[in-house]
């Protein structure tokens, strides 16, 4: 089999190819990332493995199509990127369904507890011995209310991070999971009760903006928010609004909406032209992270592992259980 690689980062590499070589599939391994304009290096491929910042439109399936390419090796858990309805019947898209929600869930708490206790500053400080607490006071956890928005995999194991600093925490899930214990909210008591805010829910048509001016009207002022699953979920431009007025007193960001153009690349020599993101950099209150949440050495190792299966399963059975398809 051979299945063209785009998107490759050196880490990507590393786990991919002697499990390829192993398993007699072949990666071609390109830097660029899958859009219109590179579509055409699939030509001659089984398959193509992308991750969450290549673009499988209608347009990229048609073409992938033609060239006769069988199968979208998504080696990341989300398919927002794909239009699963051009794929039905031409193309069979799999994903990696869970590769570590530990690692997404800790770094959730990581940038949570960077962004209170202020140690993102304290480093910089020291570094210069700078020794000086001024500016550095931070809240305690212990107590505050979180609203978790997503109590699926990854918001499951938040929760239970968070109940361990004796937070009391606020569920809000489209699907809750009667078997779980948790304390199921609705999304405005969720806004208007939490200290701080987490979304773990998947983007959709219904969740794409699910933070914007009027659910940002409705919470606490102060509140903390934290997005680790995708930009879209918030109105950047809303949220740069709700630090400005105040409203918002943080916001952790491992994912941007625009993210595509400037994530996973070092954009430090260059004018960067996005206005909204420069500015949310720019303010003390705001933490960025360039979707590093997944990044841990047992994510990669099963992403790896269970993209190779996907690939062996569907080349010999012609399904695969790990298919996604479209809803109505
Ligand atoms: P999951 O599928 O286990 O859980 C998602 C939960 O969201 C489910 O309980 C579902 O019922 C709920 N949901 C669906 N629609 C909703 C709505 N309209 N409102 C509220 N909740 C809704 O997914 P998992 O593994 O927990 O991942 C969550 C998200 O995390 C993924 O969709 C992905 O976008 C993101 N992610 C981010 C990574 C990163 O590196 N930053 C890595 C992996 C995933």
């Amino acid at each position: 089999m051979k299945i063209a690689f785009f998107d490759t980062k050196s880490y990507d590499k590393a786990s991919f190819e002697r499990l390829g070589i192993d398993n007699n599939i072949k990666f071609k391994f390109y830097e660029t990332k899958l859009n219109e304009d590179t579509v055409r290096l699939a030509s001659g491929f089984d398959g193509v493995c992308i991750f969450v910042n290549d673009t499988a439109s209608k347009a990229v399936i048609d073409a992938l199509y033609e060239y006769g390419v069988k199968i979208i090796i998504l080696r990341c858990a989300g398919f927002n990127n794909v239009d699963l309805k051009a794929a039905e019947g031409k193309i069979t898209v799999v994903r990696v369904p869970a590769y570590s929600p530990y690692a997404v869930a800790e770094h959730t708490m990581a940038l949570i507890l960077t962004s209170v206790r202020r140690i993102h500053k304290a480093f910089v400080r020291t570094k210069s011995f700078n020794f000086s607490l001024s500016d550095l006071t931070g809240f305690d956890l212990y107590g505050k209310a979180v609203g978790v928005i997503g109590t699926g995999k990854i918001g499951k194991i938040f929760i239970n991070i968070c109940k361990g600093f004796g937070m009391n925490v606020l569920a809000y899930d489209k699907f809750p999971d009667k078997n779980a214990d948790l304390n199921y909210v609705e999304l405005d008591e969720l806004f208007e009760k939490s200290d701080i805010i987490s979304l773990h829910c998947p983007l959709t048509d219904e969740t794409y903006h699910i933070i914007d001016r009027e659910s940002i009207g409705k919470m606490k002022r102060g509140v903390l928010l934290v997005n680790t699953s995708r930009g879209a979920l918030i109105d950047a431009d809303a949220l740069l609004e709700g630090i400005k007025s105040r409203k918002i007193g943080g916001a952790c960001l491992d994912v941007y909406e625009e993210e595509s153009d400037f994530f996973f690349e070092d954009y430090s020599s260059h004018i960067v032209e996005d206005d909204v993101l420069a500015r949310l950099i720019s303010m003390p209150n705001v933490l960025v992270t360039s979707h590093q949440a997944f990044l841990t050495e047992e994510a990669l190792a099963n992403i790896a592992q269970t993209s190779i299966e996907n690939v062996l399963e569907f080349f010999e059975t012609g399904k695969c259980k790990n298919e996604v398809v479209a809803h109505e």
